[in-house]
């Protein structure tokens, strides 16, 4: 059984990357902790209270709030992206299961030390809260598996700036604490993602005639990030980044091209804040600090995702 902590700015994708880990029998979710982000930070609590209670595990999975904050920068929430609720203004009522009171990242240092060298952190939101984790308990990095991110760019084609990937660049002092730690990580870009993790209209008509609750869910909760996407780059599509990145961990054949590379993050610069430098020629000459992911198989995520969307467990 894989033990994960998956690290979230519930809104949108989130939730279906959340349902698939949910839906897994061969993962347990130890934690779901909570960063600032997408949408209003207590909002992003209820979202994943909520989708809890909808992948039947109310009571089971523990919603631990963290970072309200970056480190050091404000950043702008994006609710032109998922809606005013970050659910596609679905406006779902309040879950039963309440947060836990502990601090998300209490909850980390404590999970990850209670099973070394057994936890696997997904991280699909900004990074504050294991950066925090990792400054107050340093020990934690040679004891977490692996962490897998949804984050930062291969070639800069941000989606924030030209330059950066959002998750990065709301707080790229906490990417580079986590990207010099010494852990291991598996990087996710966005234009990765926007090339084996965006589901067009034929497969989106698709999902819509299943009418199971999660189909249902899903069409709703992303149906403001459709909208945005066609809007602002006329694509008619539905971006799946937080889902694919979980369906990695789920199956790591997912992910068909991985290389090791040095991968560094400009925090100096207002106009390249967040940016991912991947040294792809390795011209720094510094050992590789994380794998990054180059190609995937969409075939394989639509699969792992059509069988969640169905209501069978994955
Ligand atoms: C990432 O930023 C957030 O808007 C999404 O949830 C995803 O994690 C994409 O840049
Ligand atoms: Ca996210």
């Amino acid at each position: 059984m894989l033990k994960v902590i998956i690290d979230t700015d519930t809104a949108g994708d989130d939730t279906t990357a959340l349902m698939l880990a949910l839906r897994s029998s061969n993962v347990r979710v130890e934690a779901i902790t909570i960063n600032c982000g997408n949408v209003a930070f207590d909002q992003q609590v209820e979202n994943a209270l909520y989708t809890v209670e909808l992948s039947g595990n109310s009571g089971r999975v523990p919603v631990y709030p963290g970072a309200r904050r970056p480190l050091l920068r404000d950043w702008q929430t994006v609710e032109e992206v998922h809606g005013k609720d970050g659910m596609g203004n679905s406006f779902f009522p309040k879950a039963r299961q309440r947060p836990e009171e502990k601090h998300a990242v209490d909850a980390m240092i404590e999970s990850i030390n209670k099973n070394p060298n057994e936890v696997t952190v997904i991280e699909q939101a900004p990074m504050t809260n294991l950066a925090m984790a990792i400054r107050k308990d340093p020990e934690i990095v040679r004891k977490i598996r692996r962490v897998y991110f949804m984050g930062g760019t291969n070639q800069y084609l941000g989606n924030v700036t030209p330059a950066a990937e959002f998750n990065i660049w709301v707080d790229p002092d906490a990417a580079k604490i986590v990207f010099h730690s010494g852990v291991n990580l598996t990087m996710v870009g966005w234009e990765i993602c926007m090339k084996y993790g965006l589901l067009m209209p034929d497969e989106i008509a698709e999902i819509e005639s299943l009418h199971t609750k999660e189909s249902d869910f899903f069409i709703k909760v992303n149906s403001v990030a459709r909208e945005f996407l066609k809007k602002s780059t006329g694509i008619d599509a539905i971006p799946c980044p937080d889902s694919i990145t979980v369906a990695m961990v789920l199956d790591p054949s997912i992910a068909t091209s991985v290389k090791k590379r040095y991968v560094d993050v400009d925090n100096q610069s207002e106009i390249s804040r967040g940016a991912t430098w991947v040294d792809e020629l390795a011209v720094w000459s510094k050992k590789p600090n994380m794998e990054v992911v180059y190609e995937a198989s969409k075939s394989k995520f639509r699969s792992l995702l059509m069988k969640m969307l169905k209501g069978q467990t994955i």
